[in-house]
């Protein structure tokens, strides 16, 4: 398959993918998060965090608890959900992070990697619901959480990566086999 070929394929991250995760993250984060967080942090120290934060999580094995799932174009990856079960004894599974690449939004590829993340946190921890943090200021993200099923919580500050305070929404999906279904849409 060639990155001209529209065709995307999902599968489970291997070790070796850290460096094109972080990148994707980095470049998403640049994208997504300008007049969120500092310009400061975007423009400079933004990829090394990234590298440091995939090197660790996936470089010498990936944890049991552990979930990643990519979505790639020929070579290309356009997109990453990441998931640690069991994060939280109330609120269970955390998706830490979930990109799709600025050309690739709006083809049904977050839908896909969060369905995907829901499924298996429903077949591999039965009764554990599912969470994530969103910038408040993020509406996108925040739109995209509401029409994929997910329920905001709280609303509270968190350190956000450039080392201030932000206002940030907890999304809660009780079931999470249903994140991202058609059943969903309907809500
Ligand atoms: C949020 C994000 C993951 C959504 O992924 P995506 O592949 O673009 O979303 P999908 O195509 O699956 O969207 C499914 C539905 O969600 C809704 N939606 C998605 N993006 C939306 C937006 N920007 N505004 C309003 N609704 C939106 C729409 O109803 C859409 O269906 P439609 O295109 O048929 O109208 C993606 O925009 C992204 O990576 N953003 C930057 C990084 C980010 O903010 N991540 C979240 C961090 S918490």
């Amino acid at each position: 398959v060639t990155p001209t070929d529209g065709t995307v394929i999902l599968r489970r991250a291997e070790p070796g993918d850290h460096a094109a995760i972080a990148d994707l993250h980095a470049r998403s984060w640049q994208a997504a998060y300008r007049g969120i967080l500092t310009e400061e942090f975007l423009s400079g120290e933004v990829h090394e965090d990234r590298r440091r934060v995939w090197e660790r999580r996936l470089a010498a094995g990936i944890p049991d608890h552990l979930y990643v799932q990519l979505a790639w174009q020929g070579s290309l990856l356009i997109g990453f959900v990441c998931v640690f079960l069991d994060f939280d004894p109330e609120w269970g599974a955390l998706v830490d992070n979930l990109h799709v690449a600025a050309e690739s939004k709006r083809r049904g590829i977050g839908r896909e990697l969060l369905a995907h993340a829901g499924r298996y946190v429903a077949a591999v921890r039965p009764n554990s619901p599912m969470h994530l943090w969103v910038f408040a200021e993020n509406l996108n993200a925040c739109r995209f959480y509401n029409r994929m099923g997910g329920t905001p919580v709280e609303h509270t500050l968190r350190a956000a990566p450039d080392g201030r305070m932000l206002p940030e929404f907890r999304y809660l999906w009780r079931n999470p086999a249903q994140a991202g279904s058609q059943a969903c849409d309907a809500l």
